[in-house]
């Protein structure tokens, strides 16, 4: 995706919800509708500073029968390299963004008989445009919702009060913990079950739920991981024959879009796919961050997802 296929928004209100985690409305600054989106897709939101431009994903949360406006919340990360700092810090009611078309990676199955929603902290937000879907299909499902603290829960009034006994909220803070095995060994057959949160929590659910005999077909998860920072490094891009410095607190994406060459995107999370580029040689290491390699292309160091993943090398040179 290119930008090329951006909207410019502006924030109508701006409302913190948890200590960490704030709650924006982007309101179209032409007055048009919104493109239509389903609950589970997520949007880029474009982030331009004086020296730096981020982009990164956040989950529509509005339900998606609302075209007037898009809800995101943003968690405050501690090891932000900036995007979630300046939506915390810069971003006022007035204030102007772009946003990319939503695009949907975490998407409901329309044939499952029985769905099983699983979200842990802020992982919550996909899920309550999903649930306003749940509502009109009129498909059965329950949710489990892990929240560190009381003050951690975000919309944890609202899911009690709307999904009633349908949901249910776990609290670290009184050891509450969800049991997976239970859970997940006690589904009718064509039950799916969905689970955004932290990686330990999804990669338990997935081991749990194969270990259960679900299908892969049937598990369904999301996780936008944000680039890790590391060492400055350069790679040279053979098509566009120039040499990008990627600095350490910078992504391999970022860096080479900075210098005006585009490579397509859709998650910016290493999930996708979409990013997919061809190494044609390297000195030194790979440092793969994505979960769309396999260990053996990862191992094949014939490959990189550059939205994620990054170099500790001296000699880089991609297909780009
Ligand atoms: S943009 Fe999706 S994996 Fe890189």
């Amino acid at each position: 995706m290119t930008h090329a296929a951006t909207i410019a928004v502006e924030v109508a209100a701006v409302a913190q919800v948890t200590p960490l985690i704030k709650h924006f409305t982007l309101t179209p600054v032409d007055g048009s509708a919104m493109p239509a989106f389903s609950g589970g897709s997520h949007i880029i939101v474009i982030m331009r500073r004086a020296n730096r431009v981020h982009r990164n994903p956040y989950s529509l949360m509005s339900p998606p029968s609302r075209l007037d406006a898009y809800e995101i919340s943003v968690r405050r990360m501690e090891e932000s390299r900036g995007g979630s700092h300046f939506m915390h810090d810069e971003v006022r009611v007035g204030s102007r963004l772009e946003i990319a078309h939503p695009v949907n990676l975490f998407a409901l199955d329309k044939i499952a008989r029985k769905h099983v929603l699983i979200a842990g902290g802020i992982g919550i937000t996909p899920f309550l445009a999903q649930l306003q879907d749940l509502h009109a299909a009129k498909v059965p499902y329950e949710m489990h919702y892990s929240v560190r603290s009381p003050e951690h829960a975000a919309f944890c009034d609202r899911l009690i009060a709307e999904e009633g006994e349908r949901v249910r909220v776990y609290h670290d803070s009184r050891n509450e913990l969800i049991d997976f095995q239970t859970l997940l060994s006690s589904q009718p057959l064509g039950t799916h079950v969905y689970v955004c949160g932290p990686a330990g929590m999804i990669e338990h659910v997935i081991a749990t739920a194969r270990a259960c005999g679900w299908p892969d077909s049937h598990i369904h998860w999301e996780q936008f991981s944000a680039p890790p920072v590391g060492d400055a490094f350069d790679v040279f891009l053979a098509r566009a024959q120039r040499t990008v410095h990627v600095l350490p607190d910078q992504s391999l994406l970022e860096s080479i879009e900075a210098a005006g060459v585009d490579v397509p995107y859709l998650c910016r999370g290493g999930v996708c796919g979409f990013c997919h580029t061809k190494v044609l040689r390297v000195e030194g290491e790979l440092i793969h961050n994505d979960h769309f390699l396999s260990d053996e292309e990862k191992a094949s160091r014939k490959y990189i997802m550059p939205c994620v993943s990054r170099a500790r090398c001296s000699n880089l040179v991609l297909d780009l």
